[in-house]
């Protein structure tokens, strides 16, 4: 089966190699994922274990569409039958333009109006649309005069690791964290410590990659497993791929830490941590304090940027004093946004990624 697994822009090799390592299915890195060739199982185990996979995809239809009744033509001719019944609940979200169709919710609108209408012509009943909860959740991409239709086999996003509270301020996505940390090439062996930590999703997601966890293991159950074409059979041998996973986790860890002048956001950090049984440790700490760790590590951190860019230069000059105190041996990594007042000496690697809409890169260099 084909299967396309979403990441964000320039994550892309990344996801590739974590599947590779993590021997799921065949995969080829593309602009915005990886398409990948398997069985349902490796799918299963994407949401299951990979951290930098936002959702997966399987792609049902790829058709030219020039315009609205293009758009319903195609959406009428997939089977949805196979996997979508009058019982299960239902919801269409859209992205990208076509002639004529410039609104997305409109573009899922008339998908889902084909959807109903195919299944009512069927079935002589339409399942019902719930946009909070889906069973089924139908993923539409119109790009280069084509529409292509997909199932989410997530459903809910898999950044959602479910540890962290709302309203943290600027936190980094999980995945995104997940895949800096690769990207830093992170040995998860030696110490890993954040100055400006705010929630702990750096150093949790690295706590917990260090050790193993998997984490998909937090959600109960993953989109297709509410669909009509689960079978129980496959939710035996998921049982079986769940508790393997959950063996391979390790107790033990490489010291990994956090710190933010914010009493709240290390609250908030250690909270984060207690929920996914993260080993990380957060302290409040002006970054004018931060001296790295000892033996030397990787520094990771997200400073404010764009609008929260708070302290500006003056915050920009603590950075970069603070990278200058490292003792040798260490690894910097840090996340800058556009226009930050600052450009590290001796940069090794920069990758450039998105970070929601906003272009950042992430520079990388050795402390000699
Ligand atoms: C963009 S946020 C980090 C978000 C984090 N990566 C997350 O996922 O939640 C930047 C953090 O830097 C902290 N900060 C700003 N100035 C600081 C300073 N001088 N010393 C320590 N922390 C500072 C802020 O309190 C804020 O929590």
């Amino acid at each position: 089966m084909k299967f396309f697994v979403t990441t964000p822009m320039g994550t892309e090799g990344v996801l590739a190699d974590e599947l590779s390592d993590l021997r799921i299915g065949r995969t080829r890195a593309v602009v915005g994922g990886v398409e990948l060739s398997g069985r349902w199982e490796d799918a299963y185990r994407v949401c299951l274990e990979s951290r930098i996979a936002l959702r997966v995809l399987l792609p049902l239809a790829d058709a030219p569409c020039r315009s609205e009744r293009d758009l319903y033509d195609a959406a009428r001719e997939v089977g949805w039958e196979s996997h979508v019944s009058p019982e299960t609940t239902l919801a269409v979200s859209a992205v990208g333009v076509a002639p004529g169709l410039d609104n997305t919710m409109f573009v899922a609108q008339r998908t889902k109006d084909a959807i109903v209408d195919r299944l009512r012509a069927l079935t002589g009943a339409r399942p019902s649309v719930d946009r909070r909860d889906p069973d089924v959740s139908v993923f539409v991409r119109l790009a280069r005069g084509r529409v292509t239709l997909a199932l989410d086999l997530a459903g809910e996003s898999l950044h959602r690791r479910g540890y962290r509270e709302p309203g943290a301020p600027a936190p980094l996505k999980e995945n995104l964290a997940a895949a800096l940390l690769r990207l830093a090439d992170w040995d998860r062996e030696s110490p890993l410590s954040d100055p400006m930590c705010g929630s702990g999703t750096l150093p949790i997601e690295a706590d917990l990659w260090a050790r193993g966890v998997a984490p998909g293991l937090s959600r109960e159950r993953f989109g297709f497993e509410r669909w009509a074409s689960f079978e129980p059979s496959l939710a035996k041998r998921l049982a079986v791929l769940r508790s393997r996973a959950r063996e391979r986790a390790r107790e033990a860890g490489p010291p990994v830490s956090g710190f933010d002048r914010d009493s709240r956001a290390i609250e908030q950090a250690r909270q984060g941590a207690r929920r996914a049984g993260a080993h990380a440790k957060f302290e409040r700490a002006e970054l004018d304090a931060f001296e790295g760790s000892s033996p030397p590590g990787l520094v990771i951190t997200n400073p404010p940027y764009g609008e929260r860019l708070a302290g500006g230069r003056a915050l920009y000059d603590a950075l970069s004093d603070a990278f200058d105190r490292l003792a040798p041996g260490h690894r910097v990594a840090v996340l800058l946004g556009p226009d930050v007042p600052y450009s590290p000496p001796r940069v090794a690697e920069r990758h450039r990624l998105k970070n929601g809409d906003l272009s950042v890169t992430l520079a990388v260099w050795d402390v000699g």
